[in-house]
C-alpha cells in the first residue's frame, strides 16, 4: 500500500461498515434546537453516507438507529424517531427499483408500532433480492440478542433437532439478527465518544473500532473517507503474529 493510496482511497473499501450514529442530541443543543431536530438530521446524514458508501462499492452498511436502552428517552423523542424512520422507509418502498437497496433489520420490531412493523417488513420483503444491503438496528440490544440467539438454540436442543455439544461458533452464529451477514471489518462511532454501547457484541470480535470527533449530523463523505484510510492503515492480525 503507497502513500498515494492511501491518501486517494484507492484501496477497496472494507466489505462491511458500521455506524453509531451519536451526537444528533448535542448537535441541535448547540444550534438552540429540539433533540428531534438532531435526529433528522442525523437521518439526512445517513442518506448522504449510505449514497456514498453504494458509489463506493461498501456491500453492507448497518446503522444503529434504537438501541434497546433508547426507550427511556422522553416519549416525544421517541416518537420523533419512529416518525423520521416512518418516512424514510415510505420513501425508500416509493424508490425501491431505483434505488435497489436490499434492507435487513436487527432487533425485535414487536415494540414497534404496528404500522412501522409493517413498513420494516415490506421493505425487508420487496428488496430481498437487491445486493447492496443497509441493515437497520432497531429496538437492538447486542446482549439482547445473544440471549434470544441462546434462547432459540436451547429450544431447538429440547426439540431434539440439536445436541448441546452440536453448538459452534458459526451455529449461534446463524441464529443471530445477523444470520448470512459477514462480520463488519470497520465500525465508525463519531461525536467523541469511546464506548460499544451494546451494538453488534458478537460481531464485533475482529473489527476495527474509528471513533471520530465530529457529530454525526456533520458527518460527510471526507469523514468516511478517512476512517477507511484509517482502517487500512492498522495491520489486522486477527490473534495471529
Ligand atoms: C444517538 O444520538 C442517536 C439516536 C439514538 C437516534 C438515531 C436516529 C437517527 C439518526 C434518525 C433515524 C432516521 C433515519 C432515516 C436513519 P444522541 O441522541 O444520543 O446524541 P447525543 O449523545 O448528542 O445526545
Amino acid at each position: 500500500m503507497s502513500e498515494t493510496d492511501l491518501k486517494n482511497n484507492l484501496l477497496p473499501p472494507p466489505r462491511h461498515i458500521a455506524i453509531i450514529m451519536d451526537g444528533n442530541g448535542r448537535w441541535a443543543k448547540q444550534r438552540g434546537l429540539p433533540r428531534t431536530a438532531g435526529h433528522a438530521a442525523g437521518g439526512e446524514a445517513f442518506r448522504r453516507i449510505a449514497n456514498y458508501c453504494r458509489t463506493l462499492g461498501v456491500k453492507y452498511l448497518t446503522v444503529y438507529a434504537f438501541s434497546t436502552e433508547n426507550w427511556k428517552r422522553s416519549e416525544e423523542e421517541v416518537a420523533g424517531i419512529m416518525r423520521l424512520l416512518g418516512r424514510y422507509l415510505r420513501e425508500a418502498l416509493a424508490d425501491m427499483e431505483k434505488n435497489k437497496v436490499r434492507f435487513r433489520f436487527f432487533g425485535d420490531l414487536s415494540k414497534l408500532s404496528p404500522e412501522l412493523q409493517k413498513l420494516c417488513m415490506d421493505a425487508q420483503n420487496r428488496s430481498a433480492d437487491y445486493d447492496v444491503q443497509v441493515n437497520f438496528c432497531l429496538n437492538y440490544g447486542g446482549r439482547d440478542e445473544i440471549v434470544r440467539a441462546s434462547r432459540a438454540f436451547a429450544a431447538d436442543v429440547a426439540a431434539g433437532k440439536y445436541r448441546s455439544e452440536d453448538l459452534t461458533e458459526e451455529l449461534l452464529s446463524s441464529y443471530l439478527y445477523s444470520a448470512d451477514v459477514p462480520d463488519p471489518e470497520l465500525i465508525i462511532r463519531p461525536s467523541g465518544e469511546k464506548r460499544i454501547s451494546n451494538f453488534l457484541l458478537w460481531q464485533s470480535a475482529y473489527s476495527e473500532f474509528v471513533f471520530m470527533n465530529v457529530l454525526w449530523p456533520d458527518f460527510s463523505p471526507g469523514d468516511l473517507d478517512a476512517a477507511i484510510a484509517e482502517y487500512h492503515q492498522r495491520n489486522r492480525r486477527f490473534g495471529g503474529t
